[in-house]
């Protein structure tokens, strides 16, 4: 059956290997398997050493431990090892919904967590974040009112791509309480997790027995080319259909993928607050340099994560849209901004990403061109 198209994918494979700046990418700054052997004090030789059979389809269990570790009421039983994060909200879609299930889904969202479940059940309703003068929020009278018989799952994604929304503490209680409520699946994605300027919350895997997570090493800890991520299902029978799913896609994850992500996840907390302190750096970059330029663009900062939302005025930028504009600046000065329309949002949208430790030199480069539209 045929699927949208990866509207984010397919803009980044347009540029992104060929610009010069990347001002849009959502993960954190990498590190070579050397660094992060030297770090986690193993060896070449151990990672020479690894034998290339299959391996347990649920994952390794001292990775699934060593992740169990990361929650506070989790066993290394719930935890699957994943061939990459995103086929975690393939699995999960495929393994719980059916057509005429109705999903709420947070918007604007990661294109998967949006496409996916629209793939299997027809049509998805969205639940949209709030854009307000200095802020994102979520409304939950809407969230209220959209659920009904048919809805099965709420899809969310906290700290958010591409806004950096994490909600409060009692916020995420409600949204819980009315999962629970309601008996929904509570499908929340993770992966920016670790990576909170203020308070945090709980992980939906903690606090809610129908939450699947997911989470994996290409965002907080900077390792997408590693493709580890893992889902954590607390509900046996639902984990068991999800490996029986995984059979068809990847049956187990590659042997010296679950070695470097055992190491990476030694050091998780050195590698988490690397990338946070890069972020933390640009983020002081956006902020003055949006203080410069608010007549074009309304900046709305993010409580966490890589990413930022920034709001153009398109009328001062002098575009018809965000999806024109962001071409513009790809085709002619080699700067990759993601317009908004990739994450289902208004075409007056473009998402910042603030991982990498050449941002500055990006953004300075933007800047530039800014001055002359
Ligand atoms: C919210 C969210 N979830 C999942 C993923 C998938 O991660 P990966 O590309 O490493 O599979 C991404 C990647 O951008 C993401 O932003």
């Amino acid at each position: 059956m045929k699927i949208e198209p990866f509207l984010t994918e397919q803009f980044f494979a347009e540029y992104e290997f060929s610009a010069e700046f990347l001002l849009a990418s959502s993960d954190c700054e990498t590190i070579s398997i050397a660094q992060l052997l030297q770090m986690s004090g193993s060896t070449l030789e151990e990672l020479g050493d690894l034998t290339l059979g299959y391996t347990e389809s649920q994952g390794d269990p001292q990775l699934r431990s060593q992740i169990s570790e990361r929650y506070l009421n989790i066993s290394s039983d719930d935890v699957v090892v994943l061939n990459s994060p995103v086929e975690g909200i393939y699995l999960s879609m495929q393994a719980i919904l059916e057509r005429g299930d109705e999903v709420i889904a947070l918007r604007p969202a990661y294109d998967a967590l949006n496409n996916l479940p629209r793939h299997v059940c027809g049509s998805i309703v969205p639940w949209n974040l709030v854009p307000r003068a200095t802020c994102w929020e979520l409304d939950f009278e809407a969230l209220e009112s959209l659920i009904g018989q048919q809805t099965r799952m709420i899809v969310v994604n906290f700290p958010h791509n591409p806004t950096g929304y994490v909600p409060s503490n009692s916020e995420f209680e409600r949204l819980v309480r009315l999962s629970r409520k309601h008996n929904l699946w509570l499908f929340c994605d993770e992966i920016y997790r670790g990576l909170e300027f203020g308070p945090t919350i709980p992980s939906a895997a903690d606090v809610y027995e129908k939450a699947i997570v997911l989470n994996g090493l290409s965002k907080t800890f900077g390792l997408p080319g590693l493709r580890s991520g893992w889902l954590v299902i607390r509900d046996k029978e639902l984990r068991a259909e999800i490996i029986n799913w995984k059979h068809y896609t990847s049956i187990c994850a590659p042997t010296p993928t679950e070695f470097l992500a055992r190491k990476a996840l030694l050091i998780g907390d050195r590698l988490a607050a690397r990338s946070k302190a890069i972020i933390e750096q640009n983020l002081k970059l956006c902020e003055a340099f949006f203080d410069s330029v608010q007549d074009q663009f309304i900046w709305r900062r993010p409580q966490a994560g890589s990413v930022a939302f920034v709001e153009l005025d398109l009328t001062q930028v002098g575009f018809d849209s965000a999806t024109l504009f962001c071409h513009h600046l790809a085709q002619n000065f080699g700067i990759v901004l993601l317009p908004g329309r990739c994450l289902g949002f208004e075409d007056k949208f473009v998402r910042f990403g603030l991982g990498r430790s050449n941002f500055g030199d990006a953004l300075h480069a933007f800047a530039k061109i800014i001055k002359t539209l």
